[in-house]
């Protein structure tokens, strides 16, 4: 069959079909005008409802019909299209916001599903109704699709949309690897655009004690991280690393702009294995023979861990934790007993309903042994830990499918892939040689699968794992491993059909507008030439000749000038730069691709060890020792450095998933990574910088010497 999507200029419409497109799929009847949104003027969010929150979600903390309407009215504005939002009654000349009988939408199961919405779009306007304000904001990201594709139109027509499953999302290892809450916050816009809903940070964890080489001291050294920092005593010592940690006010703040996007971040702290952290701070707790297993005999090791539950299960705004309970290798019955306690203690103190791993699925007619409760709910990853359907399913446990058909490893791993398998949600289901649901969870053999409309799948979750650590990536490397992955499987979460032509042409025009996060750090520009300051008078402009203010001008036709307190050289042909004075421009960060040019010539380096050339609100490049840049903490060198008092170009070109540097239009050398594998080797790899933009000089300079020039180009 021809299939005809029109993507430009004209409205995101399968001709042959007569239906919208969007990520997820949209079920829909399309008319064959459209509506220009700018003919409207208001978002009116029903006033009967304006106050109502979705109660059935697994957030705590649900934004109203009106919040909802106030974000999506931002989002609207960065696409050029001006709104206000009135609370009333009004339907005409708008988009009209209410809520409708929540029976009309149903799951995969056939259950209601509070997440639906109907759409309808016609000369009058445009109508969202939900089954609850967050089906309505599903609804609102169904306008904002057609818009950006369609050059601020929507087709007319009628859309009713429901998830088949209620859990759809992704999980970051934010233990082995840390993420700003900035990261975080922009992960959960992205996703929501895509209609995921569910954000799973796994917040601690420690590399793999490998027990056949490292001794008792090695492995207390070895990195191990607990992500999130309270005063109370009752973890005082626990975690080390507040500047790699989340404050109560950060992780409130991170749980609050994901939930102003539909996003509930599920939190997991790790026990009883991947628990080496908790072992630090109390080595008595450890199995000797593995200290990253907690000894769940020892009486003290429940007791600690509900402890630590205690002071952190406050901060939760979510109906369901998870206790992580993963690859334990210790006497499963002392597992059985740890994960009921957990469950038992969870539930006295907050309420709240508690999730594992598979790890260890129940046994039946074993004498003596005590099954995990059946309202724990597991997260299946690997069939070699359990069969979902046939240990799980048929047993009344609830699960939610993390195969490790979409595992990623960040960077490098010797069994999964660095970026998500996009192939397998077009491909991945066995029953019908076709798309992968969240029914299937097994993609070779379908007879492990259950029936599509089985209640008690929960959805899915797509992982990250950091393997190799905190210099294995750069933060936003983790959004890479997932860009196409997130619209790709929260198209098929929702239930949604897309062929992965269709996915390729949808994504592509929709990826420069996803609203609420800059990922990629793009960076506006009418010209292939970003920025480009020029202090030497006899090339584009008029230098640092008769300069009367601190403007430094950008010569790319951007005009994003910058500001100085630095003087002019004798020839005034470069800007004399001391740690006294610094050149600040107003961009912070430039991703992939760049290519960032500094003429320079320095006179002296006062810091051997940290002078830093130019930094930037992700990375910064440093001077001492050799050529080096910093990102997330981490400094990966060079085997060069610039020469003094000698005029040099330095360019720093930001290729793909690759940094190199380039003196003088030599050779290029590349920036890698020394990535230890389980204490057994090294690796080294490609790491990918952004380029930092924002200050040279300054009080962390530690050098002086004259700056004749900075040019930003968006290629490589
Ligand atoms: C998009 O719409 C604007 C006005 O809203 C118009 O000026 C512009 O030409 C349109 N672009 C295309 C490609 O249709
Ligand atoms: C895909 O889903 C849409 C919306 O549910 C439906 O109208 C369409 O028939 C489906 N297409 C295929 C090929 O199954
Ligand atoms: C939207 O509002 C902004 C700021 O008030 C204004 O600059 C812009 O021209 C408006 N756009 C339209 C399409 O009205
Ligand atoms: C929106 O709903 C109102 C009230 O039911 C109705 O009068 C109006 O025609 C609807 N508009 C659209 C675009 O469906
Ligand atoms: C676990 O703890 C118990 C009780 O403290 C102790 O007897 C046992 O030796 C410990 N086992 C290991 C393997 O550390
Ligand atoms: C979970 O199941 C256990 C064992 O059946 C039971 O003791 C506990 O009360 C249940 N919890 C809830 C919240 O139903
Ligand atoms: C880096 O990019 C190349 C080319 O796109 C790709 O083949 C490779 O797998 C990527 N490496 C990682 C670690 O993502
Ligand atoms: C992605 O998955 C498909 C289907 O399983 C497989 O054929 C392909 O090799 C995988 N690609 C990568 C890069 O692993
Ligand atoms: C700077 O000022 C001097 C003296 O007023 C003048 O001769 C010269 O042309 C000026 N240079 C520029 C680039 O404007
Ligand atoms: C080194 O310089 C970078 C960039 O200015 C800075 O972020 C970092 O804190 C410095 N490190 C030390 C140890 O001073
Ligand atoms: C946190 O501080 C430690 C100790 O100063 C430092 O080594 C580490 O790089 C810092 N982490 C980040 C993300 O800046
Ligand atoms: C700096 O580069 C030299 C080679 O020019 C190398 O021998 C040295 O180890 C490098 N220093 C660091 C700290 O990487």
């Amino acid at each position: 069959m021809l299939r005809v999507l029109q993507l430009t200029g004209l409205a995101l419409v399968d001709l042959a079909n007569a239906r919208w497109m969007g990520i997820p799929t949209v079920p829909s009847v399309a008319g064959s005008d459209q509506l220009r949104l700018n003919d409207l003027r208001s978002i009116i969010v029903d006033s009967q409802y304006s106050g109502s929150v979705n109660e059935k979600g697994q957030t705590l903390i649900p934004p109203t019909l009106k919040e909802f309407a106030q974000t999506f009215s931002d989002d609207l504005t960065r696409i050029g299209v001006n709104t206000s939002v009135d609370v009333g009654d009004s339907t005409s000349n708008a988009i009209f916001l209410t809520l409708g009988d929540p029976s009309r939408y149903r799951d995969a199961a056939g259950r209601t599903t509070s997440e639906g919405y109907t759409l309808s779009v016609s000369k009058s306007g445009i109508n969202v109704t939900g089954a609850s304000p967050l089906g309505v904001f599903w609804g609102t990201r169904t306008i904002l699709q057609q818009a950006i594709a369609s050059n601020g139109s929507i087709p007319y027509g009628q859309v009713v949309d429901s998830p088949g499953w209620a859990t759809r999302g992704m999980m970051l290892d934010a233990g082995r690897h840390y993420y700003p809450p900035g990261f975080l916050t922009e992960m959960c816009a992205y996703m929501s655009f895509f209609k995921q809903n569910t954000f799973h940070l796994h917040l601690s964890d420690n590399l793999y004690n490998n027990v056949a080489i490292y001794g008792r001291e090695r492995s207390l050294e070895l990195y191990a991280r607990f992500r999130l920092w309270s005063d109370s005593p009752d973890v005082a010592g626990l975690n080390k690393y507040k500047n790699e940690s989340y404050t109560k006010e950060q992780f409130d703040d991170i749980q609050s702009s994901c939930a102003a996007r539909g996003v509930t971040i599920v939190p997991e702290i790790e026990a009883p294995g991947h628990a080496l952290v908790f072992v630090q701070w109390k080595p008595e707790l450890g199995l000797t023979d593995d200290l990253s297993l907690l000894n769940i005999s020892n009486p003290a090791t429940i007791p600690t861990m509900q402890s630590v539950w205690s002071t952190f299960l406050p901060w939760f705004q979510t109906k369901t934790v998870h206790i992580g309970a993963d690859e334990y290798t210790g006497e499963v019955n002392d597992y059985n007993v740890f994960v009921n306690a957990m469950a038992d203690h969870i539930r006295s103190v907050s309420g709240k309903d508690t999730r594992i791993w598979g790890t260890f699925p129940p046994k039946y007619n074993v004498a003596g042994y005590d099954n995990i409760y059946q309202n724990v709910s597991v997260q299946h990853w690997e069939f070699f830990e359990d069969n979902p359907l046939y240990e799980y399913i048929k047993h009344n446990y609830s699960v939610l499918n993390s195969d490790d058909t979409f595992y990623v490893v960040n960077k490098w791993s010797g069994s999964y892939p660095q970026a998500l398998n996009i192939t397998r949600t077009f491909d991945g289901n066995p029953a019908s040689g076709s798309h992968w649901y969240p029914y299937v969870f097994d993609t070779h053999n379908s007879s492990n699968n259950p029936s599509p409309d089985e209640a008690l799948v929960l959805g899915a979750i797509a992982p990250l794992w950091n393997d190799y650590g905190a210099n294995a990536s750069v933060y936003s490397e983790a959004f890479y491993a997932w860009k196409e992955g997130i619209p790709a499987l929260a198209d098929k979460q929702w239930g949604g059909n897309l062929t992965s032509t269709e996915f390729e042409s949808l994504f592509a025009n929709l990826l420069p507008h996803v609203p609420g996060q800059n990922l990629e750090r793009g960076i506006r520009s009418n010209t292939p030439t970003i920025l480009e300051y020029a202090f030497n008078a006899s090339s584009t402009g008029p230098g640092l000749q008769n300069r009367t203010s601190s403007l430094i001008s950008d010569y790319s036709g951007n005009n994003y000038d910058g500001t100085t307190d630095c003087t002019a050289s004798n020839t005034s042909s470069a800007l004399l730069v001391t740690g006294r004075c610094s050149l600040v421009s107003p961009l912070g960060s430039k991703g992939r691709d760049y290519t960032l040019t500094l003429t320079l010539s320095i006179s002296s380096l006062a810091n051997p060890t940290n002078a830093t050339l130019i930094s930037g609100t992700d990375s910064a490049l440093l001077l001492t020792p050799n050529i080096t840049f910093v990102a997330g903490g981490e400094y990966f060198r060079l085997n060069s450095s610039l020469p003094l008092g000698k005029k040099a170009k330095l360019a720093i070109i930001g290729r793909g998933n690759r940094t190199f540097a380039q003196l003088d239009e030599t050779e290029e050398e590349e920036f890698l990574t020394r990535m230890g594998i389980n204490g057994e080797r090294f690796q080294w790899t490609g790491m990918a910088f952004e380029a930092p933009l924002r200050k040279i000089g300054g009080k962390e300079a530690g050098w002086t010497g004259e700056l004749y020039g900075i040019k930003l180009v968006n290629s490589a």
